[in-house]
């Protein structure tokens, strides 16, 4: 459950999220969604995927049929599915290039080339072009997708569980190495560094209150929540399904939460950015996470930095591209896993079968990432399937749960067997308040403004209407405002009709297996 948490969330978007949002003041709100949102959604799902399992559902579909009497219900499982497809498309392509880069840094690559010339190159995007032209690229992606499909054959205890017993202690210990290399770095004594990479520390840690205030931070700091700690995908539900009936849920849901959230606070905020502030000054790191994209931090700006390290450059490169490459594979493994249990359980798939199935199914949505990556497809299926979809999926588990299945039941699966005493309060919360947090986060990123709330509400009560943002979910329906760099409307719209006519593949899935489920029946 730790591998699948924690993985490129923890070492890339946090740190450019945390950057984009202020520093601390993102830590805030970031920690409350934790406990109000984080936290009880890591025990419903945990609940519902011990209770599926016990009827041989270790996906999502058959786990919703079996918490309540109505027909549909088996279809709010459909996200279970599409989410983790979606997302593992895009994911196993940043993975794929967290291996390439292990290589490049131990063969020298970054000694000569310029990072920033060398990712277009590697990616293959030209300017002006719609289409990439990726060589490189594509190579790492296959290699990265036949190692997924391999590790998933092998089954659960010598595939995933083995890669996971290595990679997580592994990672561990890359990322401390990097921390304190990073945070010794002295503006006196190392060439280049210009500031004491504990200013960075500062930056990220120190809680300011004046994000409190503002709703983009809220919706920035729940999505990271969400993303980091797999919730909303029907990832946790599927590993929870192998726990049995009286084993313990509460602590095992609780601690893996902490431990993903030590790994993403307090060594994820310990990396690049202190780095970062040692060479660059502050100022640069505000400058460089406003304009950029959120895997320049750790694709460009890292290699760049490590290069200034002398002899310690190509170590450092190869521990920073081997720790997400670690925390990358136990994750898209975490997406897989739902995939194939669905095909072996509902539709009676073979396991070596239903691990090429995935792997067809990734290679294929992955290659419109790849070759559209940079007019649009790879951001709209982030934004889409690893943010929007997420919200949806859990605000409709977290009101199924306690109204469907029942708060009463649903607190007992919660409690069995548990090896801690779950605060009761918590009963409360997952009834009430963790709905209303997301309900209240979904509207907001609905309806966000571009610029303050204040200012908008304004705006619309002296009848100049509501402004609203390019990046809201409506803005981004109707292409509001000038489409950024490079991007296309035409490949946006393609992706988002893909990305439907996935889901609909998805729940016709899920007919057909109930259909032959009926047609087997005495
Ligand atoms: N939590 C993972 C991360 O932080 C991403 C993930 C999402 C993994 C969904 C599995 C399922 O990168």
């Amino acid at each position: 459950m730790a591998g699948n948490a924690v993985g490129l969330g923890n070492f890339l978007r946090f740190p450019t999220l945390a950057a984009q949002n202020g520093g601390g003041a993102f830590l805030i709100p970031y920690l409350v969604s934790f406990v109000l949102m984080g936290i009880p959604l890591l025990w419903v799902e945990w609940a519902i995927g011990r209770h599926g399992g016990q009827f041989g559902h270790h996906s999502a579909p058959g786990m919703f049929d079996r918490l309540g009497g109505a027909r549909w219900l088996k279809y709010v499982g459909v996200f279970g599915l599409f989410t983790n497809l979606a997302v593992a498309a895009y994911y196993c392509y940043i993975e794929s290039w967290t291996l390439a880069y292990v290589w490049h840094s131990i063969a020298g690559t970054f000694r000569s080339a310029d990072p920033a010339a060398f990712r277009a190159q590697f990616l293959g995007i030209h300017a002006g072009s719609l289409v990439a032209a990726p060589g490189e690229a594509l190579f790492w992606f296959l290699l990265t997708l036949g190692l997924n499909v391999w590790i998933l054959s092998r089954g659960l205890v010598r595939g995933i569980e083995l890669v996971a017993k290595i990679g997580m202690p592994l990672l561990l210990v890359f990322g401390a190495v990097l921390a304190i290399r990073g945070l010794t770095l002295s503006p006196g004594r190392d060439p280049g560094v210009v500031a004491s990479p504990l200013a960075g520390l500062d930056f990220v840690w120190r809680p300011q209150l004046s994000g409190l205030a503002s709703p983009t931070t809220w919706l920035a700091a729940a999505g990271q929540i969400s993303f980091t700690l797999s919730v909303g995908m029907g990832s946790i539900h599927c590993y929870a399904a192998y726990v049995r009936r009286d084993q313990d849920i509460a602590l095992n849901a609780a601690s893996s939460g902490w431990l993903n959230e030590f790994v993403e606070v307090v060594l994820g905020g310990s990396i690049v950015i202190p780095i970062a502030t040692a060479f660059l000054g502050l100022e640069g790191v505000r400058a460089l996470a406003g304009g950029v994209d959120s895997y320049s931090l750790g694709f460009v700006t890292a290699p760049s930095l490590f290069a200034a390290m002398g002899w310690f450059a190509p170590v450092a490169g190869a521990l920073w591209f081997g720790l997400l490459f670690f925390a990358g594979i136990t994750s898209s493994l975490a997406m897989g896993q739902p995939v194939m249990a669905f095909l072996e359980d509902e539709l009676g798939v073979r396991r070596s079968r239903a691990a090429l199935v995935f792997g067809a199914a990734t290679l294929g949505l992955g290659l419109v990432c790849v070759f559209f990556y940079g007019s649009g497809a790879f951001g709209e299926f982030d934004y889409w399937t690893g943010t929007f979809a997420l919200v949806v999926f859990a605000l409709l588990e977290a009101i199924v749960f306690s109204a469907i299945f029942g708060i009463d039941r649903g607190w007992e699966e919660i409690t069995r067997g548990a090896d801690m005493r779950v605060p009761r309060l918590f009963r409360f919360v997952i009834r009430f308040v963790t709905p209303a947090f997301i309900a209240v986060i979904f509207v907001g990123s609905l309806v966000q403004p571009a610029g303050e709330w204040g200012v908008a509400a304004r705006s619309l009560a002296s009848g100049h209407g509501w402004p609203l943002a390019p990046d809201s979910v409506i803005g981004r329906v109707l292409h509001v405002g000038a489409t950024a760099g490079g991007r296309s409307p035409l490949v946006q719209d393609f992706t988002r009709l893909l990305l439907l006519a996935l889901f609909a593949g998805c729940a016709f899935l899920v007919w057909l297996a109930w259909r032959r489920k009926r047609a087997e029946l005495p």
